[in-house]
């Protein structure tokens, strides 16, 4: 499969922002920007609280909701998580999987994102995995390292048919939240070394099918730059995707 013949997707991650009232208010005029855009994919991952508010909000449009974290047990005395079935009884058809304020902050490690990876599937839940070096490892020329660290401990069991949902999202640490956008050169070169090594890990098919993210202060202004990269399949926003004309002047980056 060519590259070309991949679909972008770019997924706003809101992160702790937005009330169900505020999801809901920002949905209904988001809608309206993007519902005649065709050729990308679009998901937005609100807050929990806000989930189902926001499956309902996009019912008939082409805009996906995923969820930033879950739990890998489908039920349990695991009090204030939530499961991936409960997320699909909800609304969600994506997840956000291994985030890096969810390593920094919460404990997350590649062995939780390959459970959750794997539960995400179980659910019906499509994985968006991602992976990134701080800025420390890059100064100590350990980007390719973790890459692979991650991708590897990420994806573990996975075969060429399960891996056909999955969306990796390559975000630098030092690029997210700080306005310090990785150059294109520097996303394509990690996006890259993550297809080679899917390639040598389940083969040319599947690595060139899959999605590979870029996640780290992207902005109206830089996303043009980035999709230009044949090797860059979309974007994971942050802060840029809280405003939905911000959010829908990235989507129509082509024009
Ligand atoms: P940012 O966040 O766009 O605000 O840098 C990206 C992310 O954390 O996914």
């Amino acid at each position: 499969m060519a590259a070309t013949t991949r679909t972008p997707v770019l997924a706003g991650n809101w992160k702790m922002y937005k009330t169900v009232q505020e999801t809901v208010a920002y949905l209904n005029e988001f809608k309206i920007l993007v519902q005649y855009t065709e050729g990308c994919e679009i998901v937005i991952a609100p807050a929990f609280p806000a989930l189902a508010a926001a499956a309902d909000a996009v019912r008939g449009s082409r805009i996906r909701i995923a969820a930033q974290n879950f739990h890998w047990e489908s039920e349990g005395a695991f009090t204030g998580e939530v499961s991936a079935p409960m997320l699909r009884a909800a609304g969600c058809s994506d997840v956000i999987i291994g985030h890096s304020e969810r390593r920094q902050y919460f404990g997350e490690t590649d062995e939780t994102v390959n459970r959750r990876v794997l539960a995400a599937l179980e659910a019906g839940l499509r994985p968006i995995v991602c992976v990134g070096e701080t800025l420390d490892q890059r100064e100590a020329n350990q980007t390719k390292d973790v890459l692979l660290r991650q991708i590897d401990g990420g994806l573990v069991s996975l075969t060429p048919e399960s891996m056909s949902p999955i969306i990796v999202a390559y975000e630098p640490v030092w690029a997210i939240g700080t306005g310090r956008t990785a150059t294109p050169e520097i996303a394509e070169e990690a996006h890259q070394i993550l297809r080679d090594r899917i390639r040598e890990n389940l083969g040319p098919e599947t690595a060139e099918a899959l999605r590979i993210l870029y996640g780290g202060s992207v902005r109206p202004a830089n996303i043009q730059g980035l999709m230009a990269r044949p090797g860059i399949d979309g974007g994971l926003i942050g802060g840029a995707s809280l405003d939905p004309a911000s959010m829908a002047a990235m989507i129509h980056y082509r024009s």
